[in-house]
C-alpha cells in the first residue's frame, strides 16, 4: 500500500490539502486530528478534566471510534455517532491538544490510523504520522506557515461554518499555544520527521501546495 504522511501545525492547511490530493491521487483520506478531537469529546461528556482522572483507562475501553466516508468526505464516528459537526469548534481542539498527550489514548489511536494504512492507499494528516504512525511512508510532507496566516484561515474557516463572535487574535494566541503544547509534549511530540520534506505554506496558495506535492509523488514513483 501507498501513503503519504503529512505532518504541522495547527492551520498549517494540512486538512486541505490532504484533501485535494487524495482526491488526485484515488486515495483515502485520513484526518487523524478528528480522531484526538472524538476523544476529546467523548472525555468533556463524561467530565473527564484532564489526565489525571483515574477513569481514563476503563472509559477508553467503552470508547469506538471508527470511520466512514460520505461523498468522499471523511465521517468521524463515535460510539455508533456520527459526531464530525461537533469536532471543529477550537475548545475542542484545545482540549484534543491536553487529551492527546496521554500514552494510552495515542496506543489506542495510532493501532487504528496504521490498520486502516494497511487496507488503503492513504494521505494521513496529524503531529505524528512521519515519525510514528507510518515511519515508512512513501513520502512525508512537513507543512507549516506562519501563525499569522494559520489563525487567518482557522479563522475564515469557522467563518464560513457560520460561527460568529471570533476574534482573530484570540485565534492566533490558541494556536500557537496549542503548538507549544504539541510540540513539547513528552510522548511523539509534533516533529519533523528525519526523511520529511519541509513545505511552507505562508506565501503561496494551498493549490501550489498540492502542485508541489503531487510532482514529489510522480519523483518518488
Ligand atoms: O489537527 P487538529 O487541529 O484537528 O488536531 C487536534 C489536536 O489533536 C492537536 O492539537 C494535537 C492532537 N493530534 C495529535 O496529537 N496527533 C495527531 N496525529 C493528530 C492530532
Amino acid at each position: 500500500m501507498n501513503s503519504i504522511a503529512i505532518d504541522g501545525p495547527a492551520g498549517a492547511g494540512k486538512s486541505s490539502i490532504a484533501k485535494a490530493l487524495s482526491k488526485r491521487l484515488g486515495y483515502i483520506y485520513i484526518d487523524t486530528g478528528a480522531m484526538y478531537r472524538a476523544v476529546a469529546l467523548f472525555f468533556l461528556e463524561n467530565n473527564v478534566a484532564d489526565g489525571t482522572d483515574s477513569r481514563i483507562e476503563s472509559l477508553l475501553d467503552k470508547l469506538e471510534i471508527s470511520i466512514k466516508y460520505e461523498d468522499g468526505a471523511q465521517k468521524v464516528i463515535l460510539n455508533g455517532e456520527d459526531v464530525t459537526g461537533k469536532l471543529r469548534l477550537e475548545e475542542i481542539g484545545k482540549l484534543a491538544s491536553k487529551f492527546s498527550a496521554i500514552g494510552i489514548v495515542r496506543e489506542k489511536l495510532v493501532a487504528l490510523q496504521r490498520k486502516l494504512a494497511q487496507k488503503e492507499n492513504v494521505v494521513m494528516d496529524g503531529r505524528d504520522i512521519g515519525t510514528v504512525v507510518l515511519p515508512n511512508a512513501n513520502l512525508k510532507i512537513y507543512l507549516s506557515a506562519s501563525s499569522k496566516v494559520r489563525a487567518k484561515r482557522r479563522y475564515l474557516e469557522l467563518l464560513e461554518k457560520g460561527h460568529t463572535d471570533l476574534d482573530i487574535n484570540d485565534i492566533e494566541d490558541e494556536i500557537i499555544k496549542r503548538d507549544e503544547a504539541d510540540m513539547n509534549r513528552k510522548i511523539s511530540p509534533l516533529k519533523q520527521a528525519d526523511d520529511a520534506y519541509y513545505l511552507d505554506s505562508s506565501d503561496i496558495t494551498l493549490e501550489e501546495v498540492v502542485s508541489k506535492i503531487l510532482s514529489m509523488v510522480k519523483e518518488e514513483r
